[in-house]
């Protein structure tokens, strides 16, 4: 137990002018929300690790032979276990952060970017204030104190930037990173570990000669979402990675902007999943594909002793149909939404390894009952479509405070919400215009911030049933979620507790673009 430095967590608000930006150049503004010097509550007891964060530019070789400039996340412990930082290979993906269940910690963030910025723990469960929410952003020179306890369970969460406004090109440019979290539970199942135990996030981006770039199609990215040309996984295009044969666990984020994967085995193998954004399923569960939207996670478990040592496996991404992405990307990425492209490959070779095997049963979910709902036959409908222009949440778009009376729940209750995409962007599109027609669409990753929920049903409209049935069959519904995928013409229902942390919190769409443009709000959770 590190003992803390009884600094007050504390907003440092440099009166530094905001320099224009740099690297990015996305059409929104960026937002300012707290006034110079704003304290949040102090905290300042004791913590088990201290970690100083930076957010910084910097240049690295992302394709060989030559540098791009980039902003990332970098960390160390100043207190407490020097593993809780592991840095991350030759890329720009911040280091992988490991926390225990139970662990208080404490990160001093440092802003030395050009422009504001703040970082949000996707997937804890964190008090208000400790959850980098836009309005806590820090101008260039601020500083952010983070102290919370780490709650939840065992599994694969991350961290990133969310400034209003900003947050698409602040990841885009490189400011991502694992957080892995451990328990007794999973630590008693001996699933592999150490280096058997692979973080692998896969992202899509584009490039002009050595130089990152973003939103080459201006609006039109900000409508779709950016698509890139190529796929990198932890930073690196062509990834591939060496394995010996034996079993490995892989723990896959989908940290993209905007791209849905739909990940498979190339030699046509069913992919063993143990785990979803909120840690381990009751029992694996097999699916031909997993469907993976913006932000979602899904642990695999592979024995690649089944691989005849000298070849490889390969994981790809299969094609599905995306129809009104598609027509519209056309000339725009090479790699539409729903093309097929490799992600990863996996040479085997060496002896055969002793092997973990996979467990038959993983964890005790403690799922909710419907029974615990306030509503259970009158779910809170939130309708995602296009108005004025904009992607909406019930026909509203982001305020930095406001909460509208169906945004506000009691603490100490669980509710049943339902995400509605009621398509826009359709067909009509393709002719020019910005219609919002049933039909048609674009999928909306909707991320809620707070405690995990979990997958009640989905049901599809007759209009969207032909494209969802190319996707449906990888969906992981079975344990804890914090991000669901809900296709056009799609409602799904979700169960949700609310009955740790009161204050305002964020629920948005996770394809980051929609998320900068408005398609996010806040809900607030009132003391009982
Ligand atoms: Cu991963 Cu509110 O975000
Ligand atoms: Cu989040
Ligand atoms: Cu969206």
């Amino acid at each position: 137990m590190a003992s803390g430095s009884g600094v007050a967590a504390l907003v440092v608000a440099a009166c530094a002018p905001k320099i224009g930006g740099s690297g990015s150049d996305s059409t929104v503004a960026p937002t300012s929300s707290l006034a110079p010097g704003t304290t949040v509550p102090a905290t300042g007891g004791p913590v088990d690790v201290e970690i100083s964060m930076r957010a910084i530019n910097d240049r690295v070789e992302i394709r060989p032979g030559g540098e791009s400039e980039v902003w990332r996340l970098v960390a160390e412990v100043t207190d407490g276990d020097a593993s809780a930082v592991v840095p991350v290979g030759e890329s720009y993906l911040g280091p992988t952060l490991h926390f225990r269940r139970g662990q208080r910690v404490r990160i001093v963030f440092d802003n030395e970017l050009s422009e504001e910025t703040i970082v949000h723990w996707h997937g804890l469960d964190v008090p208000e204030d400790m959850d980098g929410h836009p309005r806590f952003a820090v101008p260039n020179g601020g500083r952010y104190v983070y102290e919370f306890t780490i709650e939840n369970r065992a599994g694969t969460y991350w961290y990133h930037p969310h400034p209003h406004g900003r947050t698409g090109p602040q990841v885009y440019a490189g400011m991502a990173g694992f957080l892995i979290v451990s328990d007794d539970e999973e630590d008693a199942l001996s699933l592999p570990g150490g280096e058997f135990d692979v973080p692998m996030v896969i992202q899509d981006r584009a490039f002009d000669g050595d130089r990152l770039v973003y939103m080459r199609n201006g609006m039109m990215d900000q409508m779709i979402g950016f698509l890139g040309d190529e796929v990198l996984v932890n930073g690196q295009p062509d990834a591939a990675f060496p394995v010996v044969p034996r079993s490995y666990r892989l723990r896959v984020l989908n940290g993209s902007n905007s791209r849905i994967y739909k990940l498979a085995w190339d030699d046509g193998t069913p992919l063993t999943v143990i785990a979803t954004d909120g840690g381990l399923l009751a029992a694996p569960v097999e699916r031909p594909y997993v469907t993976l939207g913006p932000a979602e996670r899904v642990d695999l478990w592979v024995d690649f002793a089944s691989v005849p040592s000298g070849s490889d496996r390969r994981l790809v991404s299969l094609p599905f149909d995306a129809p009104q992405m598609g027509g519209m990307m056309g000339g725009r990425s090479s790699l539409p939404n729903g093309a097929a492209f490799d992600v990863a490959s996996f040479t085997v070779a060496g002896a055969a390894a002793s092997t973990d095997p996979l467990p038959p049963v993983l964890s005790d979910l403690g799922l909710a009952s419907i029974d615990e709902a306030t509503n259970p036959d009158s779910a809170r409908t939130i309708v995602l479509a296009m108005a004025r222009g904009s992607w909406t949440l019930n026909g509203r778009t982001f305020e930095m405070t406001a909460v509208a009376p169906e945004e506000t729940v009691r603490l100490g209750t669980t509710e049943v919400w339902e995400f509605f995409n009621a398509g826009g962007m359709g067909g009509g599109m393709m002719g020019g215009g910005m219609g919002g027609g049933m039909g048609g669409g674009l999928a909306h990753p909707m991320h809620m911030h707070g405690q995990q929920f979990q997958v009640l049903d989905r049901t599809i409209d007759d209009d969207g049933r032909a494209a969802w049935e190319t996707v449906s069959g990888g969906y992981v519904d079975d344990g804890w979620k914090d991000t669901v995928l809900v296709m056009p013409g799609e409602r799904v229902r979700v169960l949700r507790r609310f009955t740790t942390f009161p204050g305002l919190f964020l629920y948005h769409c996770h394809n980051l673009e929609h998320e900068d443009m408005g398609m996010m709000r806040n809900f607030r959770i009132d003391p009982a």
